[in-house]
This record gives C-alpha cells, sequence and structure tokens, in this order.
C-alpha cells in the first residue's frame, strides 16, 4: 500500500461516487444516505466541532468517516461517530483506525464522549479503539470517553 493522507471530504466528488458504489454493493447504505443528507442539506457537518474526514490514496478515497454533534443526546457535550467505512480492498492496514483517531482528536475541542450505534461486526473494531460497550441504550451500542493525551486515554 502507497502513501495515505487524510483530508477533510466533500461527498459530491467521483471518487466518492466509487467508494459509495462499493459500500451498496456490500449492502451498506450509510454513504448513499451521507449523500442524500449532504445534498438537500439536513446534514453537511457544519455545525460547530463537526467535521468529514476521508483518507486518500493519491485522489482515490479509501476510507471516510464523520463527526455530528449527537442528536440523540441533547447535553451538548456528546459527539456522535457517523458513516465509518474502509473499502474492503484497504482493510486491516489501519484505515479506519487513523479516521477514528483523527474524529477523537478533532472532537476532544468540543465534546466529552463519543457514541455511536455500530452493526454487530464492526463491535471488535470499536472496542479495539478503545470504545465501551453500551448495554440496553437505543441510540448507542458503544461510547468512548475524551480525554486529553496526557489525561492517559
Ligand atoms: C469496521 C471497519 C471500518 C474497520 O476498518 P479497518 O480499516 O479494516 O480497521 P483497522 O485496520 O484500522 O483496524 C484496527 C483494529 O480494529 C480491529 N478490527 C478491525 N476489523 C476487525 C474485524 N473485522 N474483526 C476483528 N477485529 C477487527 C483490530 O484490532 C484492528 O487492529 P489489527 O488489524 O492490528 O488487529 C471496516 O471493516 C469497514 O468499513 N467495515 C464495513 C462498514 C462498517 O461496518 N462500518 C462501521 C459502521 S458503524
Amino acid at each position: 500500500m502507497s502513501v495515505l493522507s487524510l483530508r477533510p471530504l466533500v461527498p459530491d466528488a467521483a471518487t466518492f461516487q466509487v467508494l459509495r458504489g462499493k459500500s451498496m454493493a456490500e449492502g451498506f447504505s450509510m454513504l448513499r444516505r451521507l449523500q442524500d443528507h449532504w445534498r438537500d442539506g439536513s446534514n453537511t457537518f457544519a455545525k460547530p466541532g463537526e467535521a468529514l474526514f476521508g483518507v486518500f490514496e493519491g485522489t482515490s478515497l479509501v476510507g471516510m468517516g464523520g463527526l455530528n454533534v449527537d442528536p440523540y443526546f441533547a447535553d451538548g457535550g456528546s459527539g456522535r461517530v457517523r458513516h465509518v467505512y474502509v473499502d474492503p480492498e484497504f482493510r486491516r492496514h489501519g484505515v479506519g483506525r487513523l479516521l477514528i483517531e483523527a474524529i477523537a482528536c478533532h472532537a476532544r475541542a468540543r465534546f466529552a464522549l463519543l457514541n455511536l450505534r455500530a452493526p454487530d461486526a464492526a463491535h471488535a473494531f470499536y472496542e479495539a479503539l478503545g470504545f465501551e460497550p453500551v448495554k440496553g441504550e437505543q441510540f448507542a451500542t458503544h461510547r468512548r470517553l475524551l480525554t486529553m493525551p496526557n489525561e492517559g486515554s
């Protein structure tokens, strides 16, 4: 694998359409929903603290993930990890870790914790990255408290 770079993502470019096609071929709808909501303006990752990241190999998008203010927890201090997807050919090479650590790093400026709701197949991934399983909540399967690097997390 050659050099990868992390950059802000605009989900309308041709390279996004390629990754969107791969996700839909696997049965995942999150990139389609992301693009629909971007286009209708309902979620453009533009609220304070929000971000949308892509991992690129050259000009090709090989992974993506977003950070929203969590709409399900109205405390203002909760961020929500959204739409994390890595090209099948690039999995288990640290792309997902790069995305989550970028999201966590960005989130620390604004949020005290990150929530997410993940399919069973992604639980091991999130637990490897410091998320704790959440039991009995409708809107979260996992949560990670955010601390500064010198606070031990
Ligand atoms: C989940 C996903 C994002 C992981 O991306 P990735 O780039 O393969 O993840 P990484 O290589 O950074 O993995 C980091 C660590 O997570 C764990 N991990 C990742 N995938 C795993 C899997 N399938 N099974 C068990 N552990 C896994 C491992 O500990 C891994 O470290 P290691 O490779 O050194 O053992 C990717 O598999 C994916 O896009 N899946 C389909 C979409 C999806 O489920 N998204 C989540 C929606 S909430």
